[in-house]
């Protein structure tokens, strides 16, 4: 089939690369002229497993292109993916839908009778019963559908070639038979398939995550009392997780979530919820994004306690900048938000990452950073480990401790080997286990 794959940002590149592999012809469309230019050269612009390899081979194959024309966008195919951001207002906790609306307002008027346009990006629940609407006027016997995405960054490509799930919400049964058709593969695979009406499409998606973000913002709950009360977090997470009916994911005690989706989406799911007359329903997401944002303020408290009460003078050495591993996305990124308030509250702060670099400079171009560990810990009063990627793990704690000034150490993502560093020289301290007070 041919399909555009509008918007080239996570999820568009991702999805025009895996649709191109399944064996599609793709057309992606961005507005961004530099990143057009970027991927027609096959080079992604983030960072994920596999990626650059698949756009490489199917952008050499012919089989990928890339435009900011949405007119050729149009003409070229008959079913058109929209992954278009939907950030926070800036101005209330709403769902930013201007780029959706532009998409829509710069596509209709190109439309071949009988296109099939299929949002992807996370939209508050009506959105595609409102975009119907407007493509009934402009462009009569064309449809709109909701098929929201689930990949997670890091392992988005594998996500997207193995979901767990195909949600996908229609108002036609030619639209349901469109969609079957450009997932055949994974249906044939035994990918489950959920065909529904638009609103409970865009609502499945926003349901799902913040079920994850409640989860996690749960454990954190539950660290907070077990500093209190002088317990183990960690091991109430195992033995919490252990009963099949709750599972061990997403119940890592930490500094908690962050990144483009669960901090908007909650608060946009919320802001629907009110705007339906349903708020009451959701009202315990507003303590799931304020447990989550306590855990950023717990984690500078207590690495200020640990300093003797004060940071004025003293070095940090940050380990991690990106919202999570495995990707170089730092948008309200924890990691960013606990070195800033660090240097803020007076201390000299450098950070390293192995991936976000460049993207934390931009977003924060205050900070100090460095391109390896040791460099990152020089001299450091106190090393916090705020990211927890793999290659955090295989470090030589008894290397580190001798280039740092003091050898002490918060992990705000308990994902160290504790004894380990200890045998290694240093004082180990980790959220959910070491008593604030
Ligand atoms: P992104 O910011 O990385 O990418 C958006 C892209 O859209 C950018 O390249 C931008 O230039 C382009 N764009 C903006 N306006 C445009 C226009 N008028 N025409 C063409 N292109 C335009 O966003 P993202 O992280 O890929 O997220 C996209 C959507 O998917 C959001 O709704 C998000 O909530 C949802 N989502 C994201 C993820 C994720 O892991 N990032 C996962 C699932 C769902
Ligand atoms: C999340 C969902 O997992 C995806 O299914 C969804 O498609 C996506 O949001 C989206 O809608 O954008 P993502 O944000 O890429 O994916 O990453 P996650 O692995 O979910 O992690 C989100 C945040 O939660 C990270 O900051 C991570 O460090 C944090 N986290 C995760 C915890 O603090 N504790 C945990 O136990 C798990």
């Amino acid at each position: 089939m041919r399909l555009t794959v509008i918007g080239t940002g996570y999820v568009g590149t991702v999805h025009a690369a895996c649709m191109a592999d399944i064996g599609h012809e793709v057309l992606g469309i961005d507005i961004d002229a530099e990143r057009v230019a970027a991927l027609s050269a096959g080079r992604s612009p983030v960072h994920e497993a596999g990626l650059d390899e698949l756009l490489a081979r199917h952008v050499a194959s012919g089989r990928l292109r890339f435009t900011t024309s949405l007119a050729e966008g149009a003409d070229f195919a008959r079913t058109h993916f929209v992954c278009v951001g939907t950030p926070q207002r800036p101005d209330s906790k709403a769902a930013d839908l201007r780029y959706v609306d532009a998409v829509v307002d710069g596509l209709v008027p190109h439309l071949r009778p009988g296109s099939l346009v299929v949002g992807k990006s996370t939209v508050p629940v009506g959105t595609t019963a409102r975009l119907t609407r407007r493509l009934a006027e402009a462009a009569p016997g064309c449809e709109i559908a909701w098929n929201p995405e689930f990949l997670r960054e890091g392992s988005a490509v594998h996500d997207t070639m193995h979901p767990e799930r195909l949600v996908v919400g229609v108002s036609s049964e030619r639209a349901d038979a469109v969609l079957r058709s450009v997932y055949r593969p994974m249906l044939g695979a035994g990918v489950p398939y959920f065909g529904t009406d638009p609103a409970t499409a865009e609502l499945v998606k926003v349901a799902a995550n913040s079920f994850l973000a409640t989860k996690i913002s749960f454990i954190n709950a539950m660290s907070e009392v077990c500093e209190a009360a002088g317990a183990d977090a960690m091991l109430l997470a195992r033995a919490v997780g252990a009963d099949s009916r709750v599972g061990p994911l997403f119940l890592e005690p930490g500094l908690g979530f962050g990144g483009s989706c669960f901090p908007k989406d909650i608060r946009a799911f919320a802001a629907r919820a009110e705007e339906l007359g349903a708020g009451e329903a959701v009202v315990f997401l507003h303590e799931v994004d304020r447990i989550n944002t306590r855990q950023r303020t717990r984690t500078v408290d207590l690495a200020r306690r640990l300093l003797g009460g004060s940071f004025t003078g003293r070095r940090v050495g940050v380990l991690g900048a990106a919202f999570k591993p495995g990707s170089d996305d730092v948008r309200d990124s924890p990691a960013l938000a606990v070195a800033a308030a660090v240097q803020e509250q007076g201390a000299a702060v450098r950070v390293h990452d192995p991936e976000a670099l460049d993207n934390a400079r931009t977003a924060y171009p205050g900070l100090g950073y460095a391109f390896d560990v040791p460099k990152a810990c020089e001299d450091a009063d106190l090393v916090l480990h705020l990211t927890p990627w793999p290659e955090y793990q295989h470090l030589d704690p008894a290397a580190l401790a001798a280039v740092v000034h003091r050898p002490l150490l918060l992990d705000a993502r308990n994902a160290l080997d504790a004894p380990a560093w200890r045998e290694g020289g240093w004082t180990v301290h980790a959220l959910g286990r070491t008593p604030l007070a």
